[in-house]
C-alpha cells in the first residue's frame, strides 16, 4: 500500500456553468480518490450524479458549458492540468483509454474495423498502414473474435452488438495503456453477452496489468470486477473502500440503501434508483448533506453542515457526521438533533 498510486485524484471539482453565469452545476464536488496500478475502482451512484463528468475530467474532455475549478489530478507523476491540449491528446488513447457506453457512438459506421483498431496505434506510434492493419488483426484476436483476418475488412453495420463492443474494448486497449475508464460499457448487451465481456476486460486487465475504472449502475458487476468502490452522491464522493468492506459493513445511509437493493448478478435492472426521494438539483444543493433530505438517520445538524470526509478504516472514508470519529462531534450532533 506504500507505493505511490497510478492516478490520485485530490479535491477536485468540476461545475457546468450556464452562459450568464447564473446557473452552476457542481457535477464534480471536491472529490478526492486514487487507484493503484493495475487495480479496479468501481464507481456507483444514481443518474446525474457526476460519474461520466468525472471521467471526462480525468481525460480532460469536458464539453465548452464545463470547467475544472480546482484540484489536482496526479498520473504517473505528473498533474493532468499543467498539461496541454497536444499533451493530453498523447495521454488520451496511449496512456489512458476510455470505452463509452454506446459502442455505435465511437465507431465510425464509413470506415472498416481494421482502419478503426488500428488508427490509435498509427497515431500514437506512427505504425505504418500495414503494421497498424497486423496490430488490428491481433487486437481482434485479442477480444475473441473468430476470424478475425475476415472481421477487419468488415465495418460496425456488418457486426453484432457484443462484436461491436469488443472492438470498442480493442481500441481502448490497442497502445496498451495503464488506464481504462469504461462508462456503463455494458448497458446496451443482453445478459449473457455482458457476462462475457465482463470476463473479456478482466482477462484483459490480467495480461496487460492494466488499472480499470468501471462506472456502473450494477452493484453485481462491482462484486465481480473490483476492488475498491466508490459511491457518488450529487457530485460528491461519500463513501470508499475496499469493496469487500464497503459491502460487509457500510457506514454512509446512502450506500446502505443502495445494498439493501443488491442485484444477483444476473438481475440487470436499474436498482439505484429505487431509492425513494429524488436526488437534488446540482445547481441548487440543499445546505448541509446533500443526502439528508431523504436520509431516515438524518439529524439537525446534517441539515445545516456539510460532513467532510471522514476516515472510517485504513483507506475507507465517508461524508457521513454518522461517521465523526470523536465522541464530542457526535455529541454536538445528538444535541443539534433534539433542539
Ligand atoms: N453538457 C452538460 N451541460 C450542463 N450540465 C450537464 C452536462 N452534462 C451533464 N450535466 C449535468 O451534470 C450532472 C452530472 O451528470 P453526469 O456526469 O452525466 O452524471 P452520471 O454519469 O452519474 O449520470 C447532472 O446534473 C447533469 O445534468
Ligand atoms: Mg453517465
Amino acid at each position: 500500500m506504500s507505493s505511490e498510486p497510478l492516478l490520485s485524484l485530490e479535491n477536485l471539482s468540476a461545475h457546468y456553468v450556464s452562459q450568464q453565469g447564473s446557473r452552476v452545476v457542481r457535477a464534480v464536488d471536491e472529490v478526492t480518490l486514487s487507484l493503484s496500478a493495475g487495480g479496479t475502482l468501481g464507481i456507483v451512484g444514481e443518474s446525474g450524479s457526476g460519474k461520466s463528468t468525472l471521467a471526462l475530467t480525468i481525460l480532460r474532455l469536458l464539453p465548452p458549458a464545463a470547467r475544472i475549478v480546482s484540484g489536482r489530478m496526479m498520473f504517473e507523476g505528473e498533474n493532468l492540468l499543467d498539461k496541454s491540449d497536444t499533451e493530453m491528446r498523447h495521454v488520451r488513447g496511449k496512456r489512458i483509454a476510455m470505452i463509452l457506453q454506446d459502442p455505435m457512438a465511437s465507431l465510425n459506421p464509413l470506415f472498416s474495423i481494421g482502419n478503426q483498431v488500428g488508427e490509435p496505434v498509427r497515431v500514437h506510434e506512427g505504425a505504418s498502414r500495414a503494421n497498424a492493419w497486423k496490430r488490428a488483426v491481433g487486437l481482434l484476436k485479442a477480444v475473441r473474435i473468430a476470424s478475425p483476418e475476415t472481421r477487419v475488412t468488415q465495418f460496425p453495420h456488418e457486426m453484432s452488438g457484443g462484436m461491436r463492443q469488443r472492438i470498442v474494448g480493442a481500441i481502448g486497449i490497442s497502445c496498451e495503456p495503464r488506464l481504462l475508464i469504461a462508462d456503463e460499457p455494458t448497458t446496451s448487451l443482453d445478459l449473457t453477452i455482458q457476462a462475457q465481456y465482463l470476463n473479456l476486460l478482466r482477462d484483459l486487465q490480467r495480461e496487460h496489468g492494466l488499472a480499470l475504472i468501471f462506472i456502473t449502475h450494477n452493484l453485481g458487476i462491482v462484486a465481480k470486477m473490483c476492488d475498491q468502490l466508490a459511491v457518488m452522491y450529487a457530485g460528491r464522493v461519500v463513501e470508499q473502500g475496499p469493496v469487500s468492506q464497503i459491502f460487509s459493513a457500510p457506514v454512509h445511509p446512502y450506500t446502505k440503501a443502495l445494498l439493501g437493493s443488491i442485484p444477483r448478478m444476473t438481475d440487470n435492472r436499474d436498482h439505484l434508483t429505487a431509492i425513494e426521494g429524488q436526488p437534488p438539483d446540482l445547481a441548487s444543493l440543499p445546505p448541509g448533506c446533500a443526502f439528508a433530505p431523504r436520509c431516515a438517520m438524518a439529524f439537525a445538524r446534517c441539515r445545516v453542515e456539510a460532513p467532510p470526509e471522514f476516515a472510517v478504516d485504513e483507506g475507507r472514508t465517508a461524508r457521513c457526521w454518522l461517521a465523526a470519529p470523536d465522541a464530542e462531534a457526535k455529541a454536538t450532533m445528538m444535541r443539534s438533533s433534539v433542539a
